[in-house]
C-alpha cells in the first residue's frame, strides 16, 4: 500500500536557483528559506559549497548560512562536492551536507570534473570527516535514467553507485533523474535494481519535470514503498551541466497530489504557495506549478 506520510525534501533554494543567470540577492534567498520553513517543510536544501566559478549564483553560500543560523524547525543541508566544500560548509555552520555522484561517466566529468571512481574517493574523505563530527550526509546519484551525452543509463550502474554511497555512510540516497527523461516504464526497473541492494526506507526520488513525467514517476515510486520525495517550490530549476534539463517537479504539485491521496506531509499548501509567489515575483516569472496557477485563479 501507499505510505501514510511522505517526507518532502525541498531543493528550491539550491537546485532551483543554481541555474538562474541573474544573481538573486542573499536577502531574497534567506527570505525564501524562511518562508519555506514556515510552510512546514522539514528539510530544505539551502545552498551549495561548490566552486563559484562553476556555479556563480551560489557564491554567497557562506552569507546564506550565516543568515539562517538561528532558523529552527527544519534541517538545512548543503551540497559539498569535495573536502574543501565540506570544510567551508562546516565552518559556516552547516549541520548536514549532501554529496553528489553520477551514474554516468560523461555527466560526472561535466558536472564535477572527475570520473565516477575519483568522485567516490573524494566522497569517502567527506563521509569520513563528517562521521568524526557527527554530521549526517545525504547521497545523490544523478542520471539514474538517462545522461545528456550517453543516453540510457543501465539500472545496474545506478545500483552500483547508490550502494557505494550507502556503504560509505549516507543516511539516505536520492535517485536523480537529472534530465527528466524517465517514465514509469524506465523508473520501475531502475528502482527494482537499487532496492535489491539498499533498503527502500533509505531511498528518495528526485525528478526533474522536463518531459512532464514526474507525478506518474512519483506515484509508482510510492507504490514501490518510497516515502521521501525531492521537489522544488514553483518548479524552479535546472542543472547548469545538463543542457535542456528543466526544473524539478513543483513542490505545490507534489503536495496537492499527496494530500489528494490522503497522505500526510505536514506542509501547509497555502503557505507554500506564498513562498512560491514570493520567489516568482522576484524572478519576474510565472510559477512552474500547475497547482499554484490553478489555485491562484480561485
Ligand atoms: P575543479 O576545477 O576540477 O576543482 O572543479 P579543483 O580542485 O581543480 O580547483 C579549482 C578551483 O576551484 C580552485 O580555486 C579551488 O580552490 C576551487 P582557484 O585556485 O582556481 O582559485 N574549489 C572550490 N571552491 C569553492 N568550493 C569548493 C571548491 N573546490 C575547489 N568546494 C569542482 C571541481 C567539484 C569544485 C567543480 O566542478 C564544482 O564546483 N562543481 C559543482 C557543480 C554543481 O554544483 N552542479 C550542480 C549540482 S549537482 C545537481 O544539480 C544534480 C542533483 O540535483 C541531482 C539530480 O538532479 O540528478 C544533485
Ligand atoms: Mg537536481
Amino acid at each position: 500500500g501507499l505510505p501514510k506520510f511522505v517526507k518532502i525534501v525541498e531543493v528550491g533554494p539550491r537546485d532551483g536557483l543554481q541555474n538562474e543567470k541573474t544573481i538573486v540577492p542573499t536577502s531574497v534567498k534567506v527570505e525564501l528559506i524562511q518562508k519555506l520553513v514556515s510552510s512546514g517543510l522539514s528539510v530544505i536544501e539551502a545552498t551549495s559549497f561548490v566552486s563559484p566559478k562553476w556555479v556563480p549564483q551560489l557564491a554567497d553560500a557562506k552569507d546564506v548560512m550565516k543568515a539562517i543560523q538561528d532558523v529552527e524547525g527544519a534541517q538545512l543541508p548543503v551540497l559539498t562536492p569535495n573536502l574543501k566544500g565540506f570544510e567551508a560548509a562546516v565552518a559556516s555552520g552547516a549541520k548536514e551536507v549532501a554529496i553528489f555522484a553520477s551514474a554516468s561517466e560523461s555527466f560526472s566529468l561535466s558536472n564535477i570534473n572527475c570520473s565516477i571512481e575519483e568522485s567516490l574517493n573524494r566522497y569517502r574523505d567527506v563521509t569520513l570527516a563528517a562521521r568524526r563530527l557527527s554530521i549526517p550526509v545525504r547521497g545523490y546519484v544523478s542520471c539514474v535514467i538517462g545522461c545528456p551525452v550517453e543516453g540510457s543509463v543501465p539500472p545496474s550502474k545506478v545500483a552500483y553507485v547508490a550502494k557505494e554511497l550507502y556503504d560509505m555512510g549516507c543516511y539516505e540516497i536520492s535517485l536523480g533523474d537529472t534530465i527528466g527523461v524517465g517514465t514509469p516504464g524506465t523508473v520501475i526497473p531502475m528502482l527494482e535494481a537499487v532496492m535489491s541492494v539498499i533498503p527502500v526506507e533509505k531511498l528518495a526520488v528526485h525528478f526533474h519535470d522536463t518531459y512532464g513525467q514526474s507525478l506518474p514517476n512519483i506515484m509508482v515510486s510510492l507504490q514501490m514503498g518510497i516515502s521521501t520525495v525531492d521537489s522544488s517550490v514553483a518548479g524552479l530549476g535546472g542543472c547548469p551541466y545538463a543542457k535542456g534539463a528543466t526544473g524539478n517537479v513543483a513542490t505545490e504539485d507534489v503536495v496537492y497530489m499527496l494530500h489528494g491521496l490522503g497522505i500526510k506531509t505536514n506542509v501547509d499548501l497555502n503557505k507554500l504557495m506564498a513562498a512560491g509567489d514570493f520567489i516568482c515575483k522576484h524572478l519576474e516569472r510565472q510559477s512552474g506549478s500547475k497547482t499554484a496557477i490553478a489555485l491562484s485563479r480561485i
